[in-house]
């Protein structure tokens, strides 16, 4: 396995249409570690993600997922890479007409060919691991907006995988639920051996959980280094994110041609 980064992004460029969402961005991502991606919305962290997913492909550049070039695989290959890295999108509901149960199993039905008994054991291990073994033959309509998201990480990690993908996984949830979200995913992490990815526009939470964060700013990682490092950071892009300053070197404008050259009609009001 990779030593120097489990995932690795090279000069990577993307575009949508004429606008680069980024500009040769290089950054590592650590084995073993949990790394947040950190940005103000808009930046381009849900995209990084489905870069790193497969989901998406670079327009320059590479990203590496345990050696492989993902962009180079083919749809066999993507699968089998796939089923290493558990994902959990912010959109990503659980089946609303399958149990607690049945949503955990789901993946394990696809992708594996289990006993009953296996099958059996291995959701109630899931579930036990997010504390909702209890659960098991709840529907989804009945579970709190953070059980719901545990459900979906136990399915997440079903497969057992090597790597796993977080967007926003805090995103409206509750204190006490943010917490036991927090400490979950730091958990798993160490339990699963894992390889954890989030993403968050949040920084209380995301300096709370990261051993590594990858600031995302203007096309570029602005920064890449721990929580307490970045804390201690006099660089001014990194201090008007952290300390969540309005003003700064990064911009609120959406990039847009001059106002004048977009306004109609006569300029009364110019
Ligand atoms: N399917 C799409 N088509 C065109 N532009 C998109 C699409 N998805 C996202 N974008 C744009 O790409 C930029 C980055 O989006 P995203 O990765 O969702 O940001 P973040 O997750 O950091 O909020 C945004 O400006 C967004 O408007
Ligand atoms: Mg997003």
């Amino acid at each position: 396995m990779a030593t120097d980064g489990i995932i690795k992004i090279q000069n990577l460029s993307f575009f949508r249409g004429d606008r680069a969402i980024f500009k040769n961005l290089n950054c590592t991502i650590k084995a073993g570690k949990v790394t947040v991606i950190m940005g103000p919305s808009g930046t381009g962290k849900t995209t990084l993600l489905r870069l790193i997913g497969g989901q998406l492909k670079p327009s320059q550049g590479k990203v590496l997922v345990f050696d492989e070039d993902i962009a180079q695989l083919n749809r066999k290959q993507i699968n089998q890479l796939r089923a290493r890295m558990g994902v959990l999108f912010q959109s990503g509901a659980l089946f609303t007409d399958l149990s607690v149960f049945d949503n955990v199993a789901f993946p394990l039905r696809e992708h594996m060919q289990l006993s009953d008994d296996e099958l059996y054991n291995r959701v109630l291990l899931k579930l036990e691991a997010v504390g909702l073994r209890g659960a098991r033959d709840l529907m989804p309509s009945h579970l709190s907006g953070g059980m719901a998201r545990r459900v979906a990480l136990a399915r997440a990690v079903a497969l057992e995988p090597e790597i796993i993908l977080y967007d926003e996984p805090f995103a409206g949830q509750d204190p006490i639920a943010m917490a036991v979200l927090q400490r979950l995913i730091k958990d798993l992490n160490t339990q699963m051996k894992l390889t954890s990815v989030l993403v968050s526009h949040d920084i209380a939470e995301a300096l709370a959980i990261a051993d590594e964060v990858i600031l995302l700013g203007e096309a570029q990682v602005l920064a890449q280094d721990t929580p307490a490092a970045l804390r201690a950071s006099n660089e001014p892009a990194v201090r008007q994110f952290i300390h969540g300053e309005a003003d700064g070197v990064i911009p609120f404008h959406f990039p847009a041609p001059p106002l004048e050259d977009e306004l109609r009609g006569p300029r009364i009001l110019l």
